[in-house]
């Protein structure tokens, strides 16, 4: 059993914390908590202890929480920690606690890249981060771009330029003090947002320019995608490459689904825990190619697409299983829809 904390119980940590729980090679120590709020309390009926920064005990107490321990006596009892803390918080974490400690840690995106070795995507790039100490699972969009771009690389499909137009969610549904309430707002104004240069962290020598605007929905993020293909591939071989690979859902719209908010009734409908929905959702009547130019449009749903990410991070830093066997476990554990996927290197067409 691979013993993990979770550092940070937000809207990250308590999904990651679950899928963890989910496993039946992993345990979850306990959870890190800084306000003894009803977070505390869902952690506590999850049956997950719950650790908290030193200067916090009192207060835990004074709430009628009574700490399992701190931050350092969670790093110890585990074997992994994964932090999603906000961002920024995860690299005081590292200088301030874990360098003390040679257990690996799982970072998330909201962290600079510098605060990792390498940048992780199972599908990408699982056996890079086999062994290393500091490993970055990255942000929910530039995953789906990731997603996007291997699921054509693993089947035979090379892609020398992409061009991402992003339609960031404004904020997570909890976030009620976040905006924008009534815009659009260019988000960086500047050209090109930080997703490309952050995809390039996992895939280095892929040409991509990102542009993005933050708009008022709460739902999922949309991504309007152009990629130069290598060759000329036929829009039936594009589609065959999408469907065949782990973790990317084609929505078509003659069954129903032609908008984000279909995709989360999709999500609520499948039962599953928050109306969660990790895949990228590709629309698939927008998949266009003429000659070596593909179009296509997508949906992430922020709040969960990096969980199995977190999830194939455990095993793949300690070397515990190989990166086909873990992506599918993690996926049959976690109810995502494995229908005609194809878990093993996938062979390029011919
Ligand atoms: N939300 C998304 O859409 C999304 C998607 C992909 C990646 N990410 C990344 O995931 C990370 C976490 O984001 P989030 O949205 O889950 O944040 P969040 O909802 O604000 O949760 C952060 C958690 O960290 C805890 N925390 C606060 N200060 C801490 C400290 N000093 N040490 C340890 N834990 C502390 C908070 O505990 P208390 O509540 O007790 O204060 C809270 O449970 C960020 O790097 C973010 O960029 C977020």
């Amino acid at each position: 059993m691979i013993r993990v904390g979770v550092v940070g119980y937000g809207t990250i940590g308590k999904r990651v914390a679950d899928a963890i729980a989910a496993q039946d090679d992993m345990k979850i120590v306990g959870v890190l908590k800084t306000k003894p709020d009803y977070g505390a309390m869902l952690a506590l009926r999850r049956g997950f202890p719950v650790y908290t920064l030193p200067e916090r005990v009192d207060e835990f107490r004074k709430a009628g929480v009574e700490p399992a321990g701190t931050i350092e006596d969670l790093i110890k009892a585990s074997d992994v920690i994964v932090d999603a803390s906000p961002e920024d918080v995860g690299r005081e974490n590292k200088e301030k606690y874990y360098q003390k400690y040679g257990k690996p840690v799982i970072f998330q995106g909201g962290e600079e890249a510098d605060v990792a070795e390498v940048s992780f995507n199972a599908l990408a790039n699982y056996e890079e981060a086999r062994g290393r100490r500091y490993v970055r699972v990255v942000s929910c969009n530039t995953t789906g771009i990731i997603r996007a771009l291997t699921a054509l690389r693993l089947n035979g499909i090379g892609v020398r330029k992409a061009r991402v137009f992003i339609v960031r969610r404004g904020a997570d549904p909890k976030e009620f003090k976040r905006g924008p309430i009534n815009d659009v707002v260019p988000n960086p104004v500047t050209v090109p947002s930080h997703h490309g240069p952050d995809v390039k962290t996992v895939l280095r020598d892929v040409d991509i320019v990102t542009v993005a605007v933050a708009v008022p929905v709460t739902i999922m993020h949309m991504h309007m995608a152009y990629f130069e293909l290598d060759s000329p591939h036929s829009r039936d071989a594009v589609i065959e490459a999408i469907a065949r690979t782990p973790r990317v859902y084609i929505a078509e719209a003659g069954r129903g689904l032609q908008s984000l908010a279909q995709i989360i009734e999709l999500a609520r409908d499948l039962g599953r825990a928050r109306g969660d929905f990790p895949e990228i959702a590709v629309f698939g009547d927008s998949i266009t190619v003429s000659g070596s130019e593909l179009y296509m449009m997508y949906g992430v749903h922020q709040e969960s697409i990096v969980v199995p990410e977190n999830v194939d991070a455990v095993r793949a830093v300690l070397g515990a299983l190989p990166k086909w066997a873990s992506i599918e476990k993690t996926d049959r554990s976690l109810g995502l829809l494995a229908e005609g996927k194809r878990y093993g290197q996938l062979a390029p067409r011919p």
